[in-house]
């Protein structure tokens, strides 16, 4: 049989065609625009994505038996704020997880309501982010489209919606909205009644790999597939890149590199950061994580060879950086270039380059951002650290982890064994390895992760320049707390 997983990203929806012994068959990607319509603000129009779907389901299926397709699972951007009113008419732009407007609702949550309340209701406190803030923020800007919300629910739900019709989402997703209580994986009343919400208008909670429906006959019939293809809950991307890479079981990590950068802890037990610098959700293989998330990631990469070098020869640019730079480098790159939120929660946070001198070259640039990319996520590591949390080794995917250089900087500044897997397309594969579960192809998710995750390399850190970096880090970790009153006055 053969499965579709959808990777419902930032910049586009990448597509995956995979039969059941985990061989990819088949990949389409379809962008979509993203808007910046204020500064600090990110929003993207539901329609458009599941514009992407319609468009690449048949192209990925070209060539293929369609009847031979028994389900479809989604990895998607997680906390993005989509309502719908009671047509099912998309009511507003769906605003993204990494929009910066709620520092107000931030605000009030963490110190009104109060942090000690969020944690017991959900085992998180309010990131700007995250999906309730953003409701607060609808309700005081936007009252009368506010008043006319009959669903609320988050981005791949939105396609699941629409290829279903069950109002539905996943544990791992709904914890990221701070309205879920993730440890009894039910949806927090009291968030709720803080937010303004009924339940009524909040999806029904599946587990990541169970059935949530089949596919509508006008939908089937538009993507050229069986209407007795089963539709997965699927999860939030990070959730499912860590199935696709098989980070499931206790203490398993993996670094994800794409827009955003996290480093994704699973865990058997429920638990809960004390600081709750980490997020505590719900794991897609029916446990739990912990969870670091950095705002811009491969995107601050992807900024300076872009937007700012004009362009897009990364292998070029990289291959310009004499190796004994690596860790002897003395320019730094704060990453924060969209606020940031792991561990340190501040809109106000920007990018920032220090230490250039007149001998300062472009390659020094190109390696100060991909430094400081892997120092930030270290912040988040040492968090982990500090709740006793010893990680080894860990698996990484997403865009950045194409780079050999990069994950070079990665293995040595955290100071562990990199294992890479064979396909890099975490979350579309995770997606296709829940719907097998839902399928009833594999009988757990561990047991799928068992049989179709391969490691075929491993980056293992060099302790000479471990040691390099180790300075490094202690030098950038100085930077922000340095920065942060000035951040506040110029944001
Ligand atoms: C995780 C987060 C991001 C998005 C990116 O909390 O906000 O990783 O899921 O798609």
């Amino acid at each position: 049989m053969l499965y579709i997983g959808i990777d419902l990203g930032t910049s586009a929806v990448k597509l995956l065609l995979m039969d059941n012994t985990g061989a990819i068959q088949n990949v389409v990607s379809k962008e979509y625009p993203l808007e910046f319509p204020q500064p600090g603000w990110s929003q993207q129009r539901p329609e458009d994505w599941m514009d992407a779907v319609l468009a690449g389901v048949p192209e990925l299926l070209k060539g293929f038996d369609a009847s031979q397709v028994a389900g479809i699972g989604a990895g998607g951007q997680m906390h993005g704020l989509v309502v719908l009113d009671e047509h099912d008419k998309v009511l507003r732009p769906a605003i993204l997880w990494n929009d910066g407007r709620t520092a107000k609702e931030v605000d009030y949550l963490n110190n009104q309501i109060g942090r000690d309340k969020l944690s017991r209701y959900t085992a998180n406190i309010a990131f700007a982010g995250f999906t309730a803030p953003k409701l607060l923020w609808m309700r005081e800007n936007e009252p009368k489209l506010f008043a006319k919300i009959s669903k609320i629910m988050l981005p791949k739900d939105y396609i699941n919606y629409m290829l279903t019709g069950v109002h539905c989402t996943d544990v791992s997703d709904a914890s990221g909205m701070l309205t879920f209580d993730v440890q009894h994986k039910r949806w927090s009343w009291e968030m709720l009644d803080v937010c303004g919400v009924r339940e009524a208008q909040m999806a029904k909670v599946f587990e990541s790999y169970e059935p949530v429906g089949r596919l509508l006959p006008k939908m089937a019939e538009k993507l050229g597939l069986p209407e007795s293809v089963v539709v997965c809950a699927g999860a939030g991307d990070n959730a499912a890149a860590a199935v696709g890479t098989g980070t499931v079981g206790e203490g398993a990590c993996n670094i994800s590199l794409g827009t955003s950068g996290t480093i994704f802890i699973s865990s058997e037990r429920f638990g809960v950061d004390p600081n709750n610098a980490l997020h505590a959700f719900a794991h897609a293989d029916g446990h739990y994580h912990l969870m670091g998330c950095m705002l811009s990631a491969a995107s601050c990469n992807k900024w300076l060879m872009e937007d700012i070098f004009k362009t897009s020869d990364y292998t070029g640019e990289q291959a310009a950086i004499p190796a004994d730079s690596l860790g002897r480098n003395h320019v730094f790159f704060l990453p924060y270039l969209m606020g940031e939120r792991s561990p340190i929660n501040d809109t106000n946070a920007r990018g920032t380059f220090t230490g250039m001198t007149m001998d300062t070259t472009r390659a020094d640039l190109t390696l100060a951002v991909l430094e400081g990319v892997a120092f930030a996520i270290r912040d988040s590591f040492e968090v982990a650290k500090s709740l006793g949390i010893h990680i080894t080794r860990s698996k990484i995917c997403g865009g950045g982890a194409k780079s050999p250089l990069w994950k070079r900087i990665f293995a040595n500044v955290l100071g562990v064994k990199l294992d890479i897997v064979e396909s890099e397309q975490g979350p579309g594969m995770g997606g296709a390895m829940l719907a097998m579960v839902a399928c009833g192809e594999y009988k757990s998710v561990a047991d799928v992760c068992e049989k179709l995750v391969r490691v075929v390399d491993t980056v293992e850190p060099d302790p000479e320049l471990t040691a390099l970096y180790e300075a490094r880090y202690q030098q950038f970790r100085k930077l922000y707390p340095a920065l942060k009153p000035v951040f506040s006055e110029i944001h």
